[in-house]
């Protein structure tokens, strides 16, 4: 794990470099310690993303140079008239950065990040990323609160529909596409914003799932699983970080130099700008490990982090620190530095109102263009979970009963961090259907959130009754997932469950279209219900998006990229698990059955239900067959200074064109620590017509083998490794193995 890390400067041309090198610093010397001190301080606008904190006025704040940089303000205006007020009038004239969650776009919303990572398509994160960083831009905003890299094992964390899943690989491969997409290769441009990695670090194992939990993370853990995502965004020339609400070994993130300082700054070479979240730095007063304010601004400014997001801590009690001796200003200075430097790159010394356009605006924003991009991500990212007897795709002449609240809620199509997502922008799928099948009946059936009534539910099973085919969208609302919304309890919310079973008693075979921002534990629909559509919410495009897979426009290409439990109680499950000193899986045991001897007893297991999810990392279906008939290694033992390839035959043994996404997973037997069954090392859309096969082609360095080691270093040690490949992580198609000589 050795981070490439590019900073902001390193992006731009020397004599690019050396001017904002030197207007920063020209800058700096002017700017008396106060207006210092104001620049490291962030206030919130009109619309708030957090309980309210502080109490500074926005426009005397600005005027009086107290302030830096501000979020939330959607208003183009009103950005335009708060920068006027910080470069005409404020005494020192710097301009403002204006920050908004641009998470999964701004106006033309696309799928909920955990929804884009199941495309397995780095190409289409950038993709978002990049529209979402022409309308935000042309909307006045320069910095999105972009991407969130958090890796989570846990679905009741509301937050993980704002990320890309389980898998440090794939997580890192989709966070630095997202990165590239916003701040593209030139962040002076005025169609890219300076991205922001977060929350750094560890923020996605918030114990039991519960938001804003406690996290106890080991190192080794840290370093495997929760960093990899960070350290490819840094790869991608990442220009912030954010700093986490949690605790690393019992400090706050925000206030941890051993992880701002020594590890992201020292150890992985970050050079830009660490922001903290909504108020992270107060927070350090509810963690108990600062007496009062003063000592959290001392704590967190000598910790590393530069911006202080709402808390007024650094606004209120740096100067005093400085004058009284306890800070040294050059900690001060460095921060105003790194924020600056911002400001330079984004080109705001130049133009600050070059964000201000209204014509461009209008041109840039919800374009048929990027409608079209939405459509195309909605549809690459759904699942196919199960089908049955080819129950799907539908033809457009059959008689369809469509069933459920959700299938016609806008609203809840847009998912949560919506930015300035609109529900009359988005086409339903009860709008889509309605055009495209000759004979459709919607009948609500629930209400958005589950709620079944009798008059509901008769209604509903008679229209299914009398109809060839029912498609169902049930699933959870947009607000049950997201920051602030975890849920102990994974069915589907409501009566849903009932109305599927009242519906199946029809007879009418039943395809269930899933919305949600996480996995669910769906065991009993998995086993009742013939057909499985896991769309997310898929956003402006939801409507023609899943009607393309429903009707076999679209052939699914999407996999799972966090797994869905059977039930709660299997939380935390992941695929890149350890194997245990006992394992089951080894044992040749029944795990369905309860034990019936002591040699089924004693290993790693439940008595109530087995250890295997009810879908794994990686699994998606189809409309076609893929085979996988070889791999081939280009080595039996490689040295530590050579590349491995790995050819692997696959075939569309079906009878239509489709994508399967070739997985490519590494097993390393024995290792100084306890090594994971297995882990994701690579994988590739391989699109392939009816009967076509082809060979996909990898390479594989010695840095894929490498692991935090009992030495503390990364390192790969020799021996065997396996390598595994296969349609997902529970389904390995073909294994060969090769050594690694000292
Ligand atoms: C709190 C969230 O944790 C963070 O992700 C977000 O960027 C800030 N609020 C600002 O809205």
């Amino acid at each position: 794990m050795n981070a490439q890390t590019r900073t902001l400067l390193d992006q731009l041309s020397s004599e690019r470099r050396a001017e904002i090198e030197a207007h920063v610093e020209r800058s700096l010397s002017e700017l008396s310690l106060e207006q210092k001190v104001g620049q490291l301080n962030q206030v919130n606008a009109d619309f708030a993303t957090g309980t309210a904190v502080g109490d500074m006025d926005l426009e005397q704040g600005i005027l009086d140079g107290d302030i830096g940089s501000v979020l939330n303000c959607k208003d183009l205006e009103e950005a335009r008239r708060l920068q006027e007020l910080a470069v005409e009038e404020s005494d020192h004239g710097v301009p403002l950065v204006l920050a908004l969650d641009v998470i999964h776009g701004h106006r033309t919303i696309f799928p909920i990040p955990l929804g884009e990572a199941a495309s397995w398509d780095p190409e289409l994160a950038e993709l978002s990323a990049r529209v979402a960083a022409v309308e935000a831009a042309a909307n006045g905003v320069q910095w999105t609160f972009a991407p969130s890299v958090d890796v989570s094992r846990d679905p009741r964390w509301g937050r993980v529909m704002e990320a890309a899943g389980e898998d440090p690989y794939l997580s890192g491969a989709l966070s630095n596409a997202r990165v590239r997409g916003f701040q593209g290769d030139d962040l002076t441009a005025d169609d890219t914003v300076l991205a922001c990695a977060k929350h750094y670090v560890g923020y996605g194992a918030s114990e039991a799932g519960r938001e804003y939990n406690t996290v106890d993370v080991s190192e080794t853990n840290l370093r495997e699983i929760h960093l990899p995502p960070f350290e490819a965004s840094l790869e991608a020339g990442v220009g912030s970080v954010m700093n986490a609400f949690n605790l690393y070994e019992r400090i706050p993130a925000s206030s941890n130099g051993e992880l701002v300082n020594e590890l992201l700054r020292g150890e992985l070479g970050f050079e830009d700008l660490v922001v903290s979240d909504w108020n992270s730095f107060g927070e350090l007063l509810e963690h108990g490990v600062a007496e009062d304010l003063r000592d959290v601004a001392r704590a967190c400014i000598e910790a590393g982090s530069d911006v202080d997001m709402v808390s007024g801590a650094y606004a209120t009690e740096l100067v005093g620190l400085v004058e009284d001796g306890v800070v040294d200003e050059s900690l001060v200075d460095q921060a105003v530095r790194r924020l600056l430097t911002v400001k330079g790159a984004l080109g705001l010394f130049e133009d600050p109102y070059r964000y201000f356009d209204e014509e461009r605006r209008s041109e840039r924003t919800l374009t048929d263009e990027h409608r079209e991009a939405a459509r195309e991500v909605a549809r690459a990212s759904q699942v196919l979970l199960k089908n049955d007897d080819e129950l799907l795709p539908l033809s457009g002449d059959d008689e369809i009963a469509l069933v459920g609240g959700l299938a016609d809620s806008a609203t809840d199509m847009l998912g949560a961090w919506r930015a300035e997502g609109t529900p009359d922008d988005v086409t339903t799928l009860r709008t889509t259907l309605t055009d495209r099948v000759e004979s459709l009946t919607y009948v609500e059936g629930c209400d958005r959130d589950g709620a079944v009534s009798d008059e509901q539910l008769e209604a509903a099973v008679e229209t299914v009754a009398s109809a060839e085919v029912a498609v169902v969208a049930v699933g959870e609302r947009y607000s049950q997932s997201g920051e602030a919304a975890s849920r102990a309890h994974l069915d589907l919310p409501g009566d849903q469950r009932a109305l599927l079973q009242a519906l199946l008693e029809t007879g009418t075979p039943v395809a269930a279209v899933l919305f949600s921002g996480r996995p669910l534990a769906i065991d009993w629909e998995a086993e009742h219900v013939p057909a499985i559509l896991e769309a997310w919410f898929p956003g402006v495009e939801a409507g023609p998006a899943i009607a393309d897979v429903l009707l076999g426009a679209y052939n699914p290409s999407g996999r799972l990229p966090m797994t869905f439990p059977i039930t709660e109680g299997q939380i935390p499950i992941y695929y890149n698990r350890l194997k245990t000193g006992r394992p089951a899986e080894d044992a040749d045991v029944d795990l369905t059955e309860p034990p019936a001897d002591h040699a089924e007893k004693y290993v790693s297991r439940y008595l109530d239900v087995p250890n295997e999810p009810l879908y794994a990392f990686g699994h998606g279906e189809s409309y076609t067959d893929f085979a996988y008939t070889d791999v081939s290694l280009g080595a039996t033992t490689i040295t530590p200074e050579d590349s491995l390839s790995i050819d692997v035959a696959v075939e569309n043994t079906g009878d239509r064109a489709g994508t399967e996404v070739v997985q490519v997973y590494v097993r390393d037997p024995v290792g100084s620590r306890a090594r994971p069954v297995r882990e994701l090392v690579r994988f590739e859309n391989a699109t392939l017509a009816a009967g076509e096969s082809a060979t996909v082609s990898f390479e594989l360095t010695t840095a894929d083998l490498a692991f935090w080691t009992a030495n503390e270093e990364y390192a790969a040690e020799p021996g065997e490794f396996e390598v595994q490949v296969g349609h997902a992580a529970d389904d390995i198609a073909v294994v060969e193995t090769f050594e690694l000589a000292e």
